[in-house]
């Protein structure tokens, strides 16, 4: 039978509001969280940033994505003794870890070892509003634990029990690094877990909301988020970002790399975003305790070459928009504090599985099955050619 003719006429709005990469698309109403792209403003449940790094920690941030309001006392310590309960993951989790070849990157690992978890959750397909805030909460707790995991079996060094009595991001490091933390380094972890905990509509987070709206299991999801988060694009970011800082040996030097970056049109990682159009609140931050943790341990210069860097951008993309963003200075302050450099975006997931998981609850009582289109722009009337007549 002969193909039947195309009849039809393939007709879009004629004015296209949305630019490439979806800039300009709005996908739902959220009470979650609002970035100001123009004022530099970042708030979740209507706390801005600034105000939850100085006076909140990760557990209560993490309460208010998830509860939508800052909870009380008590509200606080059973949320800490859940998040507490749950941190040890099934051994068959770390031997899976343990089978990957060390070579491989830890967010794969992490992907990985959130794949095996949801595996071994007999309530995992059990999708109710309900059981997807637990499966949320031991995420949350459970990602940190397999993180640390795999920072140390990296390193060829066995894992390490959670510690009950440390509190999630003061726990995370000594499961990563294997000794227990100074109070100033479990609050600058604590910090750096708050301000990104969650970014509006980014890459990661409308993935999981993507792969959460066909009613999967919230561990698919999740794996999801970290798959988006790896990019160099995202998350990753902030693992080049140092890798270039460290190359360079002096000031002198960084303004050489960022001349050489302009006029080769190079984009320069840790800079630049697609809604940020003035400071990111969460650089100014991280900048701040970069200058802090690098010269409490010697590392001062490094610094110093980071905001060389800033300025030079600055003064070469100001006025285009383009400033630090969350993943510049992280990877200073983690690298002064003995992290291992690849290790860097599993700290970025870690924390932003709270707003991933957060967004997913907001939007599924509701739920509507994303669906976007893509403008058609190729061939209508092809016949088939048989093989031997192409
Ligand atoms: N260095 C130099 N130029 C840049 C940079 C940069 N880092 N970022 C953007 N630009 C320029 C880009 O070349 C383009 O210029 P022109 O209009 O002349 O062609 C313009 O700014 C717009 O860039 P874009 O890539 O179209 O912007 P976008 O909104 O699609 O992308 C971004 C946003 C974050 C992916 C981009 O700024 C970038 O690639 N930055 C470097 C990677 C990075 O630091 N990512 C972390 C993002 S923040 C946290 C997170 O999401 O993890």
């Amino acid at each position: 039978m002969a193909a039947p003719k195309y009849t039809g006429k393939i007709e879009w709005p004629t004015k296209i509001e949305l630019g490439r990469g979806l800039e300009g698309a709005i996908t739902n109403e959220t009470k979650i969280g609002y970035v100001d792209g123009e004022k530099g403003w970042l708030v979740y449940r209507g706390y801005n940033i600034f105000d939850l790094a100085e006076h909140s920690s990760f557990e209560e941030t993490s309460y208010l994505l998830l509860f939508g309001k800052l909870p009380k006392d008590d509200e606080l310590s059973d949320f800490k003794k859940k998040l507490v309960g749950y941190r040890k993951v099934p051994e068959v989790v770390i031997d899976v870890l343990k089978s990957i070849p060390k070579e491989v990157h830890p967010m794969s690992a992490l992907r990985t070892g959130v794949s095996v978890l949801g595996c071994f959750d007999r309530k995992a397909e059990e999708i109710t509003p309900k059981n997807d805030t637990e499966i949320g909460i031991k995420l949350i707790s459970q990602m940190a634990t397999i993180a640390g995991a795999i920072g140390r079996i990296r390193k060829g060094e066995p894992p390490i029990e959670p510690d009950p009595e440390l509190d999630h991001s003061a726990n995370f490091l000594y499961m990563m690094n294997g000794e227990k933390p100074d109070d100033f380094s479990a609050k600058v972890m604590d910090v750096s877990l708050i301000l990104h905990a969650d970014h509006g509509m980014n890459a990661s987070t409308f993935t999981c909301m993507v792969v959460n709206s066909s009613l999967t299991d919230l561990y698919s999801s999740v794996c999801a988020g970290i798959c988006s988060l790896k990019g160099p694009l995202h998350g990753g970011a902030n693992e080049r970002a140092l890798a270039f800082l460290l190359k360079l040996k002096d000031e002198e030097n960084a303004v050489r790399y960022v001349k050489d970056c302009v006029s080769q049109k190079k984009k320069i990682m840790g800079f630049g975003h697609r809604v940020y159009k003035a400071y990111d609140p969460r650089a100014k931050v991280l900048g701040q305790y970069s200058q802090k943790v690098t010269e409490m341990k010697g590392m001062g210069h490094l610094y110093k070459i980071a905001k060389k860097v800033e300025e030079e951008v600055i003064a070469a993309y100001g006025e285009k928009g383009i400033f630090p963003n969350v993943d510049f200075y992280s990877g200073t302050i983690y690298y002064a504090m003995g992290i291992d450099v690849l290790m860097f975006t599993p700290i970025f997931a870690v924390s932003r599985v709270s707003g991933w998981v957060a967004r997913v609850l907001e939007y599924l009582p509701e739920n509507r099955i994303f669906r976007p289109r893509a403008v058609y722009v190729g061939p209508l009337e092809e016949r088939y050619i048989p093989i031997d007549k192409r």
